[in-house]
């Protein structure tokens, strides 16, 4: 065993990054890195990046600047700080940030995840910076090594990854490559692996998750699977493409009790014809199809959206259509973002960019709206009972803080113990972004 280092890991974007994170994590372990909340005194940091806004692009950047003089700190003090970026930025601008940035030894791609313990060596060695963003034919997932770290109660597993889609604002099917699944089998062991160490829910995920093909049936398939696990209480899955919502997964909303009535299916636009411009596939007849049919199966099923506004031509008479499909629909907690130009993506390069002050203004009336509806969500539940998995101390002392099937985040007065297990709630009040209740039964749900 080598001696201990430490290691911190700053991750941004999505939830893929936060599960590729703590894989990361555990491709070092072996080398002795063991991981630490702050950057100062680190012997490595990783940075895993995202590049999906420009906004979010440029957070690293200034990042490394935070960085550098800790690192000078520990040269002068005869020590080494390895700088590492890691993630969608990597991959996509990895040759500029090497130029740009020459406090970074390490740059690494999401699809080279599993050489990281070789370049770090290559690192230490090289006088420059080592750069790895190919997208090997071995897939990264099954060489990274098991967890021996104790899992979060609510965890990830990536199933899929990559995208074939090609949304004309993407990046991802250019920082994470083409569309892969990855075996049943091995991903029944590694969630299998996740409830031995104290993982209670699994949400699955992918750029597109429901793309997943590798099962015969598809993610219905692998859903009943996994649901089949003793002690595995909950599954989720993240984030769904409503052109693969087929009837196998459909009908395991129906069927499989383990599978939580909460889908986030973004529709991005209310306009036919933005979603033809945005390369989506479906126009909103197709996306009610898909809403209506799931509802059939599961009538209480709560349903969050993604949002672009200011998507290049669109008109005051495009955007009214999104609102009007989200007034019709009725959404979750959901999300809305400023379309930003992508370098590389077919729609940076289209005429009609909307200046930032109709963007702003949109956002702003988009978001009102789904304010609104958040807020009447979750006040629909106030009154009633809902069966919480407690997943982490709440915010006072003497809570604990969970979700709800539907994916509101409750909080309640109750014992540590129940950390873990499932419990039935009251709910008492409603704040904006989450909801009080009160312990009504402990002890529910399918025992671990
Ligand atoms: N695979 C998912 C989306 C992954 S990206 C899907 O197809 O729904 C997460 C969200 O970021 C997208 O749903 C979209 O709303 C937003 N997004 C992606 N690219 C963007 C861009 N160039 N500008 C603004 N928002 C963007
Ligand atoms: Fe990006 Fe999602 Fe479209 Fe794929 S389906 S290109 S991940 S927005
Ligand atoms: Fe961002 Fe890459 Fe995820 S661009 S949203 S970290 S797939």
């Amino acid at each position: 065993m080598s001696p201990a280092k430490a290691l911190h890991i700053k991750t941004y974007g999505c939830q893929m990054n936060v599960y590729d994170s703590g894989r990361l994590a555990d491709a070092l372990a072996p080398l002795g890195y063991r991981l630490v909340d702050g950057a100062e005194g680190a012997d490595l940091v990783i940075l895993n990046t995202c590049h999906i806004r420009a906004k979010a692009a440029e957070k690293v950047y200034s990042e490394i600047g935070r960085l550098r003089p800790h690192k000078a700190r520990r040269r002068a003090a005869g020590g080494t700080m390895l700088i590492a970026v890691a993630g969608c930025v990597a991959q996509a601008e990895g040759a500029e940030i090497a130029r740009r940035a020459p406090d970074v030894d390490l740059v690494v791609g999401p699809q080279a995840y599993h050489r990281l313990p070789e370049l770090i060596a290559r690192a230490h060695r090289a006088g420059g910076v080592v750069l790895d963003t190919d997208f090997p034919v071995e897939p990264k997932f099954d060489h990274l090594p098991a967890s021996d770290r104790p899992s979060a109660i609510s965890a990830f597993l990536a199933i899929q990854e990559g995208c074939d889609k090609f949304c004309s604002f993407c990046v991802v099917p250019y920082t994470r490559g083409a569309e892969y699944s990855r075996p049943a089998d091995a991903l029944v062991a590694e969630a299998r692996d996740l409830v031995a160490h104290g993982a209670r829910e699994i949400t699955l995920l992918g750029q597109n998750v429901n793309a997943y093909h590798g099962a015969a049936g598809g993610l219905g398939d692998l859903v009943a699977r996994l649901a089949a696990l003793p002690g595995l209480l909950r599954l989720r899955y993240t984030t769904a493409h409503p052109l693969d919502m087929d009837d196998r997964l459909i009908a395991a909303h129906r069927d499989v009790p383990a599978l939580m009535p909460h889908l986030h299916l973004p529709v991005q636009s209310g306009s036919d014809t933005i979603l033809a411009a945005m390369n989506r596939r479906y126009d909103t007849d197709t996306y009610r199809r898909v809403v209506e049919r799931l509802r059939r199966a599961r009538p209480d099923i709560a349903l969050s959206s993604d949002f672009i506004v200011g998507f290049p031509g669109e008109t005051d008479r495009d955007f009214a259509a999104t609102l009007a499909l989200v007034a019709e629909i009725g959404f979750a907690p959901s999300f809305s973002f400023k379309y930003s130009a992508r370098p590389g993506t077919p729609a940076a390069a289209r005429e009609g960019q909307a200046p930032e002050r109709v963007k702003a203004e949109r956002l702003a009336a988009l978001q009102q709206l789904l304010d609104t509806q958040a807020e009447a969500f979750h006040h629909r539940a106030v009154g009633g009972r809902a069966t919480v998995l407690f997943v982490r101390p709440g915010r006072h002392a003497g809570q604990l803080a969970g979700r709800t099937p539907h994916g509101h985040a409750i909080h309640a007065p109750a014992p540590t113990h129940l950390l873990g297990t499932e419990a039935v709630l009251a709910v008492v009040a409603a704040e904006p972004h989450s909801l009080t209740g009160r312990l009504v039964e402990t002890g529910v749900g399918r025992a671990a």
